[in-house]
């Protein structure tokens, strides 16, 4: 209980002084940098913070940064999308000429980006996507980036060590491996089995499965462009392949929800029945509507 009063008195002393330093500076009300105002002057004003107020403006942590929007995060941190990768390292070496080995894949395009530019600004993450900062950003604590076992967290700590965002609630959703072939009745990694689907008709052999037998209802959520994924895929199944397996950085695949689909059998797999039957409240909507 102890710690959990300290990070509410802490959170409060935040907003006094945000409150007290405000209208000293530009004679706005702190009602005026609360992190769901999306006007002009609010972020100018929150522009103007010193470093400190800055630093622990409560828009960094829960409940305000749920609904933050991109503008008010942007009004202090330009550098997230503005900063560019160097041309040329200072031991002098070009980022052109050094590339690793997912940026040579047909999926990454152009020259090389910072990490926040390829998830937000790019077209292929825009086409695609729709992530906004809160997406990846669900606010941590500064003095809390260490797990504590605290009674409002027993078993599963927020926040994984030292790390500003979630990586099992956020990348593994889209970098994560290939679910298991098994569950899929493929007969082996799709590295291998592709060939067995695909050929220059059908350039997606994901599609021969999905398109209208399994898993028909898919991405209903605002941070995916369902429509724009569908479209894009028909060309290749890289696309789809991308997200799930692709492009992965864990050995585990996400489990995912697993949406009623018209024609799915009645009896649940035993693989599945843990999972939940709809995508998170906090991003679910009903793309067939
Ligand atoms: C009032 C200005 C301001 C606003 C608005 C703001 N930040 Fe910050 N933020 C800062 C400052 C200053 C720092 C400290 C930077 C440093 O020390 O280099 C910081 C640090 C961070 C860090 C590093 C945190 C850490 O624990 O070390 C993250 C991540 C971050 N901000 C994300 C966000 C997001 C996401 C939003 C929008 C929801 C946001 N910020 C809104 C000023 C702001
Ligand atoms: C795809 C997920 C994702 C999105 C979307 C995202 N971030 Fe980040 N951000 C990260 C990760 C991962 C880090 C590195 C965290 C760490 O070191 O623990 C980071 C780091 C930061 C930092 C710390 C400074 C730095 O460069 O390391 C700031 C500030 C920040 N992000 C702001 C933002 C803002 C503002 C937005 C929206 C415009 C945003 N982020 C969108 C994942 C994301
Ligand atoms: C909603 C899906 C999605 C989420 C969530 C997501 N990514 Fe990505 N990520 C992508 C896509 C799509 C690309 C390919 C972009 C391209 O090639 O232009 C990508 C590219 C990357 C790259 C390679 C590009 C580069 O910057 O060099 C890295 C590294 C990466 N993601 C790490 C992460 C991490 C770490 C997180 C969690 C903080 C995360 N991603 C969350 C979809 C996602
Ligand atoms: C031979 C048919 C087949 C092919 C080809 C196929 N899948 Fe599947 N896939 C399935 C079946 C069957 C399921 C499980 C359906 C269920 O939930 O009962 C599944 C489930 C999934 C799931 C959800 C996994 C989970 O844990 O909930 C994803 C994601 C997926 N497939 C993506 C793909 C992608 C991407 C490709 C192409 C790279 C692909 N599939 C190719 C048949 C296939
Ligand atoms: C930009 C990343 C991205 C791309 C591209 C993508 N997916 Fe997904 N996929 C996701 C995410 C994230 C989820 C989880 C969404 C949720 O929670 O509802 C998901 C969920 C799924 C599921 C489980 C759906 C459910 O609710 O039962 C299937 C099946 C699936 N994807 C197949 C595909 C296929 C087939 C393609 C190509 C046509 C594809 N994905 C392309 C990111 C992607």
């Amino acid at each position: 209980m102890r710690k959990r009063n300290t990070l509410l008195g802490y959170v409060a002393v935040a907003g006094f002084l945000t409150a007290l330093q405000v209208p000293l500076a530009l004679t706005l009300t702190a009602a005026d940098v609360h992190a769901g105002d999306a006007s002009p002057q609010a972020h100018t004003a929150m522009a103007a913070l010193d470093y400190q107020r800055a630093r622990h403006h409560p828009i960094h942590s829960k409940p305000a940064i749920d609904s933050a929007d991109d503008g008010a995060c942007l009004a202090c941190h330009t550098e997230i999308l503005g900063n560019h990768v160097r041309p040329q390292s200072p031991a002098g070496i070009h980022a052109n000429d050094t590339r690793a080995w997912y940026q040579s894949l047909s999926t990454y395009d152009g020259p090389q980006l910072t990490f926040h530019q390829r998830h937000l600004s790019t077209d292929y993450a825009r086409t695609v996507m729709n992530l906004k900062c809160n997406f990846c950003h669900q606010g941590n604590d500064p003095r809390e980036e260490a797990p504590s076992l605290s009674e409002a967290s027993a078993s599963e700590p927020t926040f994984t060590l030292r790390k500003h965002v979630n990586p099992e609630q956020t990348c593994l959703l889209c970098h994560g491996a290939m679910p298991d072939p098994k569950i899929m009745g493929l007969p082996g990694p799709w590295t291998e089995a592709r060939a067995m689907f695909e050929n220059e008709h059908q350039p997606n052999g994901c599609l021969v499965c999905h398109a209208t037998a399994f898993r028909t209802r898919r991405h209903e959520v605002s941070y995916l462009n369902a429509a724009a994924i569908e479209d894009l895929a028909e060309a290749s199944s890289d696309v789809c392949y991308g997200c799930h397996g692709g492009r992965a950085w864990y050995r585990i695949a996400y489990p995912y929800a697993r949406t009623p689909w018209p024609g799915m059998a009645d009896e649940t797999p035993a693989w599945a029945r843990d999972r939940p039957t709809h995508s998170a409240a906090r991003y679910r909507r009903d793309v067939s509507e």
